[in-house]
């Protein structure tokens, strides 16, 4: 067996790159290295570039890749939180993420919220078919997922209140990856946040555990207690809450994306019509969340000297999945910058191949447990957008790559007759 190659971390920092190009960054980088590892720094740590489906199982494999102290400061000071399920390992990742399932992956909870977000959808197209004002797209959808979510996880909130929680979700995200004001409105986003949240999760402690009745989502996360039978601490608590409430207004990004796909290539519009099973719809929102840009990559560190493609990667390095150079390998999909449904027409999808929300095992390693409900909400919301009369006015619709994350510049107007 030929010995792996020893691990030559170059000299220079790729962290100037990365920010300079956004998602180009490591598919470019990885096309010059002929789609194998790249070598690089990132926030002056040997780093490593991997992609492909056994890289995905590689990097899940928790003897090989851990999370603790691999997230960068201000990335949990603004889109995880401290504490959240993102940063933990073993034992402790375990205990925590035992939570998500039951609420996330429940067929009924799943359709509950569908029809949440359907009537709000339907209330916002009246509203804004009534007023005759254009409308920013991803603005309105992430204020109908906030209602919707809202009422879903049995928040007691206003509904100014909760514009300013879709605000402040959006805020989150939107600046989780980038210096200077994005990065301080995210900031002070999540501190807002964390203090009203926070109040709603303190006041479910303070009630006794209704007797009859499905609790609510708030309640499960505010009641939920470690296998030791301690409850999470009052600020875990509220970051968990919001694991579930910001990735599900942030599911705006996917639709806005999705108007943008059926404004460029609109005979889809037909087809999504005359739809009725939804199946298309599914296919659509697949391929909407493999050909556009939401999350660029996402990194661990080596837990011990391991060798992947016979090369060494020394323990304590930052091993890295490209998670948008991987939906775009044209080794793995057939022309990849062509927007195309039908390649999800089929039922059989070959593991850890399509990875917007990353892949590997849901019951294992830190795979998106929200992804039966990002496609479900997507699916539904490109169906009423391809059934919407709309006018698409003269606007910037470039979506610049080097912006993490990406949008169509002008948030998509629409404009309802
Ligand atoms: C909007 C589209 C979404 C995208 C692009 C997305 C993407 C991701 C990615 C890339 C990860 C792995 C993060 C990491 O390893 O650092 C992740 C984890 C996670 N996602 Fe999502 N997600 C989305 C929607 C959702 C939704 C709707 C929910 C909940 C309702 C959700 C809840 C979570 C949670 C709790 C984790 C942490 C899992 C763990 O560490 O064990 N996500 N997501």
């Amino acid at each position: 067996m030929t010995p792996p190659k020893p691990f030559a971390a170059p000299l220079h920092d790729g962290t100037l790159g990365a920010l300079a190009q956004g998602y180009a960054w490591l598919p470019d980088r990885m096309r010059s290295v002929d789609g194998a590892v790249y070598r690089t720094r990132l926030l002056g740590r040997p780093a490593i570039a991997v992609r492909g489906p056994e890289a995905v199982r590689f990097f899940y494999d928790e003897g090989h890749v851990v999370r603790k102290e691999a997230l960068p400061g201000p990335v949990l000071d603004t889109l995880f939180g401290h504490g959240a399920v993102q940063s933990l390992d073993g034992e402790a990742h375990r205990a925590r993420e035992v939570l998500f399932p039951a609420l996330l992956k429940d067929e009924r909870g799943i359709a509950d919220l569908d029809a949440h977000v359907r009537r709000r959808w339907r209330e916002a197209a009246a509203a804004a078919a009534r007023h005759g004002d254009p409308v920013v797209l991803f603005d309105e959808v992430a204020q109908v997922l906030a209602l919707a979510v809202r009422d879903w996880a049995g928040l007691p909130l206003s509904d100014a209140e909760t514009g300013e929680l879709a605000r402040d979700c959006t805020a989150m995200v939107d600046g989780f990856a980038t210096p200077g004001l994005r990065h301080l409105r995210a900031r002070r986003a999540r501190t807002r946040q964390e203090t009203a949240l926070g109040a709603l999760v303190d006041a479910v402690r303070e009630e006794p555990p209704p007797a009859v009745g499905r609790p609510t989502v708030l309640e499960e996360v505010a009641r939920h207690r470690d296998p030791d039978g301690t409850l999470l601490d009052p600020h875990t608590a509220v970051v968990e809450l919001l694991n579930i409430v910001r990735p599900t207004i942030a599911i705006a990004w996917f639709v806005t994306f999705a108007a943008h796909a059926l404004h460029r290539w609109p005979h889809h519009r037909g087809l999504l019509r005359a739809d009725p099973t939804g199946v298309h719809a599914v296919a659509f929102a697949h391929e909407v969340r493999r050909f556009y840009p939401f999350a660029p990559f996402v990194g661990g560190l080596a837990a011990r000297d391991l060798t992947w493609q016979g090369e060494r990667i020394e323990e304590g390095a930052m091993v890295l999945l490209d998670l948008y150079g991987q939906n775009h390998d044209p080794d793995l999909w057939d022309h990849p910058y062509r927007f195309d449904p039908h390649r999800f027409a089929g039922a059989h999808r070959p593991p850890d191949r399509l990875v917007p929300q990353r892949g590997g095992d849901p019951a294992l390693g830190h795979r998106c447990p929200g992804e039966d409900i990002t496609v479900t909400l997507l699916a539904t919301l490109v169906g009423e957008l391809a059934r919407l009369e709309y006018a698409v006015p003269d606007q910037d619709l470039t979506i610049p790559l080097s912006r993490v994350p990406t949008l169509p510049r002008s948030g998509l107007v629409l404009r309802l007759p």
